[in-house]
């Protein structure tokens, strides 16, 4: 009998093509993102399962899915998946690191531009007609913060940490920075958490979402970062305490932050965050290049063409699952 692949969203690049010449290739359509309950039922009678970052595949999931033989995620993160579930039973996982890397980079450059100089703020102070109405420019007039001669903690220093630090010394910043193992990267200086918190005045999260991180920027963490520190966070929204952060941003003991990623998404529209002027605010858009985009899910696509021939997963988070 032909084998069953779910896609849970049409993707980009070439390669995804190729699955319908290796078995029955099902696409959700839309509209929108595909709700938890029409995963399960889709998925019953699946030998895989092609996902995003935004469909959840949780152990009671990954229990009710006996037929199940392999999931590709089109991301690197795999924090919305029960990946020991999957291990327990033997199940490869497939992610896409490396080849968004630089993409994200480019991202946390952008927002902590823009949370330092107040580009959203300036954005929608003319787009809203308050610059003709006031009539007005002065010496004061949406000044910012220097971004050259400044200092960069990176709270992880994986490959998208170390992409980011390249950026910061080509603009003149002093770069150091924390990472769980120790990592000698030109031009990075390794210190303890608490110090790269106490001495950054850009503070920069690199860090995968897992139960040592869940939480690691505290209410006491935050109130440990330097007065006046702009906070960018790239990676996942779990990692930060947003309630803590939104209360040291409104009361200007942190200067601003630049927030891609949210505990809840899409995020809710009564998050604290979004009611404050001095938070840059994207959706989850890190890796969101349409050449990135296209890469991943190639790797995506060639993660699950692997595992439907039986052969080792190229990019795979669970690769213990092959040494049995
Ligand atoms: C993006 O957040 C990813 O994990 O790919």
């Amino acid at each position: 009998m032909e084998k069953k692949v779910f896609v849970t969203h049409e993707l980009p690049g070439e390669v995804i093509h190729q699955l319908s010449g290796l078995c029955d290739v099902n696409v959700w359509l839309g509209p929108g993102l595909l709700p938890a309950s029409g995963l399960r039922e889709e998925l019953s009678d699946c030998d895989g399962v092609v996902c995003l970052l935004t469909d959840r595949i949780d152990r009671e999931l990954v229990e009710a899915l006996p037929g199940l033989r392999f999931v590709s995620s089109m991301s690197v993160g795999v924090d919305h998946i029960d990946v020991q579930a999957l291990t327990a039973r033997g199940i490869p996982l497939g992610h896409t690191p490396g080849v968004l890397v630089e993409t994200t980079a480019d991202t946390v450059f952008a927002l902590l531009l823009a949370a330092a100089r107040r580009v959203s703020e300036a954005d929608r102070f003319v787009r809203q007609g308050e610059w003709r109405r006031e009539n007005r420019w002065s010496p004061d007039f949406f000044t910012g913060k220097d971004v050259g001669g400044a200092t960069l903690g990176l709270v992880g220093l994986g490959e998208i940490g170390q992409a980011v630090a390249r950026r910061a010394q080509a603009f003149g910043m002093r770069v150091i920075a924390w990472n769980r193992t120790p990592k000698a990267v030109p031009g990075v200086r390794l210190q303890s958490l608490e110090s790269v918190l106490a001495e950054s005045d850009f503070l920069s999260v690199h860090l995968a979402l897992a139960p040592e991180t869940q939480g690691l920027l505290n209410t006491s963490r935050i109130a440990a970062m330097k007065p006046g520190a702009v906070l960018i966070n790239t990676a996942r929204g779990g990692i930060v305490d947003e309630q803590a952060l939104a209360e040291a941003l409104s009361s200007g003991r942190l200067y601003a932050a630049g927030i891609d990623v949210f505990a809840e998404e899409p995020v809710p529209v009564d998050n604290p965050l979004l009611s404050l002027p001095n938070v840059v605010l994207t959706p989850h858009i890190g890796s969101a290049t349409a050449r990135t985009r296209a890469r991943m899910a190639d790797i995506a696509a060639a993660n699950a063409i692997a595992a439907l021939r039986g052969e080792p997963m190229p990019h795979c988070a669970n690769p213990e699952v092959y040494a049995r």
